[in-house]
């Protein structure tokens, strides 16, 4: 007799590899405060890690975005977490690490925050000041060093030369995948994507949709899905 499905799940051999599979996905710009109404930022959007946290759920992934401040509201299913400074970001990104299987570091960190930021507004005095910057944690890089099953992916926004300080990254950061992009995919709805990963694939993509490229990071990142299923 043949074995019925009763449950509301797709049978079996139509789940694919990210089915279940728990997804953290950061994104957005970060904000670093240097007083009440003052912050040091970006022009992300936060477009791409929205377009991946759609394109895993799609694909059956239980997906968390950990997300700066951004103008676009969470997909459907999707579980969002708002952040707003680096630190608040990495604190987030490391209570879930534990339980993730995948994280993809699309945010736009801040590299630097101000060294002393103030509890009040900062008076004009009309005279030059001087502030110091101090650096931000490396989320992805923190994770590469401690990570156990997890797949990493991470991007490389770069201006020049952007192959080579990409798989630079790649390695610095102990990743699987890294996606370089260009500047000029920053806040616009195309992306033009090159992925590089560990095992020396490398693939360069003409201008495409985010939702596209989030469908093709994803295609690409699988078979590290299997390698370090646990
Ligand atoms: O070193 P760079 O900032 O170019 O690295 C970009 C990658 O690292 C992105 O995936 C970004 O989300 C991540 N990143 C991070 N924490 C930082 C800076 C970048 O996770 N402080």
């Amino acid at each position: 007799m043949s074995k019925k499905n009763f449950s509301n799940q797709p049978p079996e051999k139509t789940l694919g590899s990210w089915w279940g599979k728990r997804v953290l996905i950061t994104a957005g710009p970060t904000r670093e405060y240097l007083d009440p109404v003052r912050y040091l930022s970006n022009a992300s959007s936060g477009m791409m890690g929205f377009a991946l946290a759609k394109a895993a759920r799609d694909l059956g992934a239980r997906v968390t975005l950990v997300s700066g401040p951004a103008r676009i509201s969470a997909p459907w299913g999707v579980t969002i977490v708002p952040v707003i400074s680096a630190e608040h970001m990495s604190r987030t990104v490391r209570r879930y690490f534990s339980k993730t299987d995948v994280v993809i570091g699309a945010a736009a960190v801040s590299d630097w925050k101000f060294a002393k930021p103030s509890q009040k507004k900062l008076k004009k005095t009309g005279h030059p000041i001087q502030i110091t910057l101090i650096p931000n944690p490396d989320i992805l890089m923190e994770l590469g060093k401690k990570r156990s099953h997890q797949v990493l992916v991470g991007f490389a926004l770069e201006t020049h030369r952007w192959l080579t300080h990409a798989k630079r990254k790649l390695r610095q950061k102990n990743l699987d995948l890294i996606v370089a992009n260009s500047p000029d995919s920053v806040g616009m709805n195309k992306t033009r994507i090159a992925i590089l990963d560990r095992k020396g694939g490398k693939k360069i993509y003409p201008p495409l949709v985010k939702l596209k490229a989030a469908e093709i990071i994803l295609k690409s990142t699988e078979p590290f899905l299997a390698t370090n299923a646990k």
